[in-house]
């Protein structure tokens, strides 16, 4: 077979060059051609099996798909119920996040269910790996490792391992032998997903590629991938913290509502069975500042704490703003409310507002729970140790109906709470029966809020 001709095509318009060109002649885009193969029959959408009639939808019959339990329940939930033979998961996170003590506690697992397993490793030596999987205590089954880039290499040796499940790690360091350019780039990330994404589906393997992910989304190759692959989960978390949030932002077998809270140990990741306590577990009793927010994170409710600090600006300048763990531009919008409706200044004031625990809240439900935290430590008084917030404000100070309001408000039951502040609209929604003895305040506004607490 004759080598595959290479060729560069613009990303935005199409157009095709037999060289690389920083500028597309025909659309003007910088940097937008990428190397991809010629070749007809490696064609990532070239049918390849044989034509097929239309079918009538009523006549398509419903299949089951096949799904491997893990033993990881929480990593079930967050795959929609198991991971489904054949399938192809990209799991994307920032380098050091735990991706591959993650997979390798998986494989270590299947394992010793007796599944055989495949895992290749770009980055490691075998020697790395198996000090890791010593960490993590893997002893028996049919647990193969390979130390190898190549991806035609990696494809002919999982046929003929025929393995169960099979490990890629990373797709950035894995390159095909048909494209000219380096590890990493956009051509060659696709190529390997494309490659092993047929590999699947072909011999029902089911796939793992990791991708690594800057925190401003950077390292373009794992996002480019997202619509190729079956499931692309998420792994976040603060390195300096030792909780992991697992989700899925796409799944074609499931929801993508499911999301799972791990720690990272000594002897690797531990799923943390209930978050609100983890996360509230250090929270100060009594502590102007610090006010307990009910958010939801995918389906799932969590208590988390929210904590602020307001003081002096010292020398004259800009004040200081920061938001660890919050929206950016949200806190500052509530600032802004803040000083409308409270007719106070903050031109002279360091603001900091964080989430304890290093958990990321990115919804409007948490705006009460913000502001209050900032009011709390302005007036320097405590909010009531068993309340919990939530509720997101308005412009003009108005609190508005956020989702999921019944969920939330059985998680801050649960937990022993004893009053929740919630937005009034939610309140007239929900149904007493289905709540129990905890008190409910409904509040319309802001400045109502501030009245009842303080
Ligand atoms: P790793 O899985 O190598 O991250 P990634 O593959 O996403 O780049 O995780 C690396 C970190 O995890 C490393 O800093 C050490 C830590 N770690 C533990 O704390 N406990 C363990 O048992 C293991 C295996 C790793
Ligand atoms: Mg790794």
């Amino acid at each position: 077979m004759s080598q595959p001709k290479a060729i560069f095509i613009c990303q935005s318009c199409g157009f095709n060059s037999a060289k690389w060109l920083g500028r597309c002649p025909n659309c003007g885009e910088w940097n937008s051609l990428v190397e991809e193969i010629e070749d007809k029959e490696t064609r990532p959408f070239a049918p390849s099996f044989p034509l097929q009639e239309p079918i009538l939808f009523q006549d398509i019959k419903e299949t089951k798909k096949p799904r491997i339990q893990l033993p990881l329940e929480e990593v079930n939930k967050v795959l929609g119920g198991g991971l489904v033979v054949g399938s192809l998961v990209l799991i994307g996170g920032e380098p050091g996040i735990g991706k591959s003590t993650l997979l390798l506690q998986i494989c270590r697992d299947l394992a010793l269910k007796g599944e055989r397993i495949l895992y290749v490793s770009g980055e490691e030596s075998l020697e790395q790996i198996k000090i890791r999987g010593d960490r993590l205590g893997i002893r028996d089954g049919d647990l193969y490792l390979l130390a190898e880039t190549n991806l035609e290499r990696i494809v002919n040796l999982a046929e003929r391992i025929e393995p169960k499940v099979l490990v890629i790690d990373s797709v950035q360091t894995i390159y095909s032998a048909k494209l000219t350019s380096g590890p990493g780039t956009i051509s060659q990330v696709r190529e390997v997903a494309n490659e092993i994404f047929r590999l699947a589906k072909r011999n029902q393997i089911a796939s793992f590629l990791v991708g690594h992910i800057t925190k401003e989304g950077g390292l373009a190759g794992p996002k480019s991938l997202e619509h190729m692959v079956d499931v692309v989960l998420l792994f976040e978390g603060e390195r300096d913290h030792t909780h992991r949030v697992l989700r899925a932002l796409k799944n074609r077998f499931g929801s993508v509502a499911e999301l799972a809270v791990f720690e990272m140990t000594s002897s690797g990741l531990q799923a943390i069975p209930n978050p609100s306590e983890f996360f509230l577990k250090e929270r100060p009793v009594g502590e102007p500042g610090s006010v307990v927010v009910a958010t939801v994170k995918g389906s799932r409710p969590m208590l988390a704490e929210i904590q602020a600090l307001v003081s002096p600006t010292l020398f004259s300048g800009n004040p200081r703003r920061m938001a660890v763990g919050l929206d950016h531009y949200r806190s500052a919008m509530i600032l802004a409310i803040l000083e409308k409706r409270l007719g106070r200044s903050f031109a002279s004031d360091d603001i900091y507002v964080n989430v304890a625990g290093g958990l990321n809240i990115d919804e409007p439900a948490a705006d009460l729970a913000i502001a209050l935290a900032i009011i709390s430590c302005l007036k320097n008084k405590a909010v009531p140790n068993g309340a919990v917030v939530f509720g997101e404000i308005g412009l003009s100070g108005e609190v508005r109906s956020v989702s999921q309001a019944l969920s939330r408000v059985r998680e801050a039951e649960s937990l022993g709470f004893e009053t929740v502040i919630l937005p009034r609209g939610n309140l007239m929604a929900l149904e007493r029966d289905d709540i129990g003895l905890i008190r409910l305040q409904g509040v319309s506004t802001l400045r109502e809020a501030i009245n009842i607490i303080f």
